[in-house]
């Protein structure tokens, strides 16, 4: 693992990976795999615009690699619709990545994720060890910077095509979901970003309004009442 960054402390409720330092889940025990499609790819209706892509390549930056599960939808559908010629540029965040040994743990509930699973699972100590894989047949780039996630994207300089707003729920996780976070977000997106997130919270929605961010609320998924989505409109500054 890269010098400096420290493993997740995580124990299993249910089978299910449970962040002990957060208090909270890694994904839903009501369906996870449903929510992140519901979420994160139909909420930047990612779908019907890899079929419409016409560049050679698409980026999506998310807070908090965790377990995975958002990144193997995105592969599985980028996979499925995205021209053969096209490569997905995926670079997420993540303080506190998981051992190897959790990941196949936690990776085992979903086994219509099995075949993009076993390629991620197989480059994983690669990952953890140079932060970045190249997976099938470079159609996909993954990068994940070890480290606070605002302070990440403060060094980055690449523009967001879609938002993967993740990262424990705002209630259990203040410290992540600040106004820098959403600043940092603005300054890496364009006109056509757009992002999708879980979480309603008020202080999310009034952060990424201010910072030049349309916000659409919808209903949530499952039993939760609202998530947000939406897209970048630029900053006040005009840019
Ligand atoms: C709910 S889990 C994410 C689930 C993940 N997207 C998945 O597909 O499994 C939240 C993740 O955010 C990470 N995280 C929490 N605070 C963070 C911060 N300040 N900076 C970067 N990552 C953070 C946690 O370590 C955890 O892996």
């Amino acid at each position: 693992m890269i010098e400096g960054t420290t493993q997740a402390a995580l124990e299993w409720r249910d089978g299910l990976p449970y962040s002990t330092a957060f208090g909270d889940v890694y994904f839903s025990s009501d369906n996870g795999l449903l929510e992140t499609e519901y979420v994160f790819i139909q909420g930047n209706a990612l779908i019907s615009r890899w079929q419409l892509l016409t560049g050679n390549k698409f980026t999506i930056l998310e807070t908090g690699f965790g377990t995975g599960l958002n990144f193997l939808c995105a592969c599985k559908y980028w996979l499925e619709h995205a021209p053969v010629n096209t490569v997905l540029h995926y670079t997420s965040v993540e303080k506190y990545p998981l051992s190897l040994t959790d990941m196949h743990k936690a990776l085992q509930h979903w086994p219509a994720l099995k075949p993009v699973a076993d390629e991620l699972l197989a480059q994983y100590t690669t990952l953890l060890n140079t932060g970045t894989a190249t997976l099938f047949n470079d159609r996909i780039r993954l990068q994940v910077i070890f480290g606070d996630a605002t302070e990440c994207l403060s060094k980055l300089d690449t523009k967001a095509d879609a938002w993967f707003l993740d990262g424990f729920a705002p209630s259990k996780n203040p410290e992540m979901w600040q106004q820098a976070l959403f600043e940092q977000m603005a300054r890496l997106s364009h006109l056509e970003t757009t992002f999708a997130t879980f979480t309603s919270a008020g202080m999310v929605r009034r952060g990424l309004a201010a910072a030049g961010f349309k916000v659409n609320k919808q209903p949530g998924f499952g039993k939760k009442r609202e998530m947000i989505s939406g897209y970048f409109i630029g900053n006040n500054d005009g840019s």
